[in-house]
This record gives C-alpha cells, sequence and structure tokens, in this order.
C-alpha cells in the first residue's frame, strides 16, 4: 500500500458531499488537494472547512464541456489519483412519462462526463495512478417505478472501469458504489420527506445508520492506495443491496 502523503490527488465534485468526504480524508493522509467544481463560492467555502493547513487548489470547471477539461488538466499537470464524485440529482419519472430532455441532461453530466473526464486526465496521470468513479445503490435497487434510467447509468460504470482498466494499465480504474448518503443532493431530491426516509431506511439497514461522508470515504482511500486493485466495483452500502 502506497500511502497519500504528497500525492496530488484531483477531485472532480470536491466542493459538496461525498467528494469533499474524500478531501476531509485525502487531507488527513497528508495529500496535496485539487477541488474542482463549477462554483467558484462553493469550491471557496470547502477548501475553507478544510483548515488552513490543508494543501488545497482549487479549479473551476464543468465536466460536461470538453474544453474546460481539457483545459483543467492542463493546469493540474502531472498528478497521481482522481477521484470523480461529480453528479445531478437523475430523472426519476416512470418510463411511460420520461422527459428525454433531462435524461440527456443527465447522461451528459454523469456519462459523458466521466467519459471526457477519463479521456484527459488519462494524458497526466503518473504511471501507478488510479481513476476513481461514482455510481450508486440504484443500479442494484432502483426506485419503483421510475429508477429505470438511473439504474442503466449507475450500472454501465460497472463495465466502463473494467474496460478502461484494461486499456490504461498500469494505471488503475475503479468505481465506488455508495448506499444512500446524507449530503447537499439528498436533501435536494428528498426535500421535507428526507428525515422520514432515512429514519425508515436506517432501520431496514443491517449497518443501522445511513451514512455520512466521512462513512464513504474510506472505499475511494482505499481505491487510491491499494496498487493491487483495478477494474472493480467497490459497494459501500451498509447492507442495502441485501434488503
Ligand atoms: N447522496 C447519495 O445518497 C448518493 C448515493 C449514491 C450515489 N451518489 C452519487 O454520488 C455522486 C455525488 O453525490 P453527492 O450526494 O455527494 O452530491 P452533491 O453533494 O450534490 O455534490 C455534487 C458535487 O458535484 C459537483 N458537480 C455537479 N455537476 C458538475 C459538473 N457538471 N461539473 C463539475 N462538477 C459538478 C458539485 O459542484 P457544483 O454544483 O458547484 O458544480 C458538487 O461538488 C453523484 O453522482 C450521486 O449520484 C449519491
Amino acid at each position: 500500500m502506497a500511502a497519500l502523503m504528497g500525492k496530488k490527488v484531483v477531485i472532480i465534485g470536491g466542493s459538496s458531499g461525498i467528494g469533499l468526504g474524500v478531501a476531509e480524508a485525502a487531507v488527513e493522509r497528508g495529500a496535496e488537494l485539487v477541488m474542482v467544481g463549477r462554483s467558484l463560492e462553493r469550491l471557496a467555502a470547502a477548501k475553507a472547512s478544510l483548515g488552513p493547513q490543508a494543501n488545497v487548489e482549487t479549479i473551476s470547471a464543468d465536466m460536461t464541456n470538453e474544453a474546460e477539461i481539457a483545459r483543467l488538466f492542463e493546469e493540474v499537470g502531472p498528478f497521481d489519483h482522481l477521484a470523480a464524485t461529480a453528479g445531478s440529482p437523475p430523472p426519476g419519472s416512470p418510463i411511460r412519462e420520461i422527459n428525454i430532455a433531462e435524461v440527456r441532461a443527465f447522461v451528459d453530466n454523469k456519462l459523458l462526463g466521466a467519459i471526457l473526464m477519463a479521456k484527459y486526465a488519462s494524458r497526466t496521470l503518473k504511471t501507478g495512478g488510479s481513476i476513481t468513479f461514482t455510481s450508486g445503490i440504484n443500479k442494484d435497487r432502483p426506485p419503483v417505478p421510475g429508477g429505470a434510467v438511473v439504474s442503466a447509468i449507475a450500472g454501465s460504470f460497472s463495465y466502463f472501469i473494467r474496460a478502461l482498466a484494461l486499456e490504461l494499465a498500469p494505471m488503475r480504474v475503479n468505481v465506488v458504489s455508495p448506499g444512500w448518503v446524507d449530503t447537499p443532493m439528498f436533501e435536494q431530491l428528498a426535500g421535507i420527506m428526507k428525515s422520514e426516509l432515512f429514519e425508515t431506511m436506517a432501520a431496514q439497514l443491517p449497518a443501522g445508520k445511513i451514512a455520512t461522508p466521512a462513512d464513504i470515504s474510506p472505499a475511494y482511500v482505499y481505491a487510491m492506495e491499494s496498487e493491487f486493485t483495478t477494474g472493480q466495483t467497490i459497494d459501500i452500502d451498509g447492507g442495502q443491496s441485501l434488503i
């Protein structure tokens, strides 16, 4: 295992939720961070939350924009690990009522964004470095009705990373698949129903609670540090896929 001390870690989606949890864990382990998102204001707040000792650079870029992703990795230069946690709320309508414009926007953000990251990150990622994407429990336990699109996109990551792990070797490529996590995105999705949903789910989960970003970040740290882990889907869901 190689620790993250002195390693340059890029976190796309680092200004909130799961990405900010990964940022906290990486800083604790001595990494130098580049945190990326669209909003400079969110990035500045996230950087401040990591404290004055943290070695953090923030760069604004939209992962759906090829020119911005190309410019981002040019600016970053050689680096050791990429954690890609950025995402937007999925469309949740039943298939007969689905709005194709919303589906296209989601695919553009989540899937094409990941493809763009792989295209440009792999040019400057150091040998032995890693890329870790994010999918989610909806691939195993899709909401019914309305879960077909998110399930298809989340599930596709497990195959995307297997092919990339072969193509980009010896760089390593993995995906972390979290269960429900208490983040601003979940707040946006569930609104006032959040507490009730969390209480009901926590009572059923083998882990007995809903995850915080700090419960999920060890999976990303593992994917970065384990030199023998590649092409893997790392499920970290408190047992949600079992119930
Ligand atoms: N929370 C859960 O329960 C859960 C469970 C399973 C999987 N996931 C997945 O985990 C990922 C992170 O979720 P989260 O709950 O941590 O969300 P979050 O708190 O809303 O954070 C999303 C992050 O992504 C950034 N982002 C969004 N669109 C972007 C774009 N086009 N380009 C660059 N950055 C962008 C946001 O910053 P800006 O808005 O400033 O760009 C923010 O930093 C998502 O893909 C989500 O589907 C979440």
